[in-house]
């Protein structure tokens, strides 16, 4: 038995004189030393030895195996260091590289305008109506007749509202009003809501015109809202908004679906004496209409104007990022250049 244990021993120790790599170390080990090894295989016939001969043949089993794993520990060493080595040799890390320049995206103007005007409502009591409840591809219905727009009203014609071809009544929304319909058809008073989103218009560009721009639409039914709830939160908005400095000024005009209807101007920060491109001169610009929801309008949701009444507003969104930012041609919002967009 002696001598099994002397022939397995050398071949072990040959094994390992002419192991390349740790992963051959392993191997080894697994061979001869593990549960299933070669040793164990011959030590499980140590129990039919005599007494003497187990205590003697025992020994010498447990000092070769010791040998053996002596030998694998020192060469499994060796083998790390030198794999570590080459390993440095190749992977070296130069510190004194400069480091690489990632370019980051910035947040579009026009998205954190809207954030920061929607955030301002929010913090007025409003909140984001739904995106089904906002479709920029909308119908007449939605976009006209529930807002009480006449038939015959210009704002339909071709020239204005873009009709989708081959689809009766189908339009890009021209405005975001058709999310007040839908707001009031969705839920019962109070309502408390505002609606960001695209519009389209079959407009000639120019610095002050695009045929594609950004509105907010906001809407409050309650009982007993005023005409005076209305200039309270939209003041408020302007102040928080431009800070307290900023000349306002609102001016009533007509909207089919408000009554009373108004518009409200903020003083133009672009102009350099006269001729102003953006607001012609005038030293005002518009950024929004509003009004008191008119009766038909109440009507036709299924709302009694004898108990509920409410404010409605639309701002363009662009205007406000304009006022803002004194950024004096709307195109710049829409062209892409990297050289305007870095400045937000
Ligand atoms: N929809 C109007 C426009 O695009 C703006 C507007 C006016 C919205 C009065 C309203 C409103 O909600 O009450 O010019």
């Amino acid at each position: 038995m002696k001598e099994q244990l002397e022939n397995i021993y050398n071949s072990a120790k040959s094994d390992i004189e002419k192991a390349q790599t740790i992963s051959d170390i392993d191997e080894i080990r697994l061979k001869y030393l593990s549960r299933k090894g070669e040793f164990n295989a011959i030590k499980k016939g140590l129990k039919d030895l005599s007494d003497e001969d187990k205590r003697t043949v025992g020994a010498f089993a447990n000092k070769i195996t010791q040998e053996l794993e002596e030998m694998l520990r020192a060469k499994h060493e060796a083998f790390y260091q030198k794999e570590l080595n080459e390993k440095l040799k190749h992977d070296r890390i130069d510190i004194t590289l400069s480091g690489k320049f990632i370019p980051q995206g910035k947040v579009h103007p026009l998205t954190s305008t809207t954030e920061e005007i929607v955030s301002i409502f929010q913090n007025l009591g409003f909140s984001v109506v739904s995106s089904e409840l906002s479709p920029e591809v909308e119908t007449e219905y939605y976009n006209f007749d529930m807002l009480n727009v006449p038939k015959d009203h210009p704002a339909r014609d071709v020239q204005d509202t873009f009709y989708v071809k081959g689809m009766d009544g189908v339009v890009l929304r021209s405005q975001t009003s058709g999310a007040q319909i839908h707001a009031m058809e969705n839920q019962k008073p109070p309502i408390k809501v505002i609606s960001p989103g695209r519009v389209y218009r079959n407009e000639n560009i120019n610095a002050r015109k695009n045929n594609f721009f950004h509105q907010i639409e906001g809407l409050y039914i309650d009982k007993g809202i005023t005409f005076g709830d209305l200039k309270g939160v939209l003041n408020e908005f302007i102040r928080i908004y431009f800070g307290a400095s900023r000349p306002t000024r609102f001016r009533s005009s007509f909207f089919p679906f408000t009554e009373p209807s108004a518009e409200l101007d903020v003083q133009c920060i672009m102009c350099h004496g006269d001729g102003c491109r953006i607001c012609g001169g005038t030293g005002w610009l518009e950024i929004l209409g509003c009004g008191m929801v008119d009766v038909n309008v109440l009507k036709g949701v299924g709302i009694d104007p004898e108990v509920y009444s409410g404010f409605a507003f639309g701002m363009g969104v662009e205007r406000l990022a304009m006022l803002k930012y004194a950024i004096d041609d709307i195109r710049l919002f829409f062209n892409n250049d990297k050289r305007f967009l870095e400045q937000f």
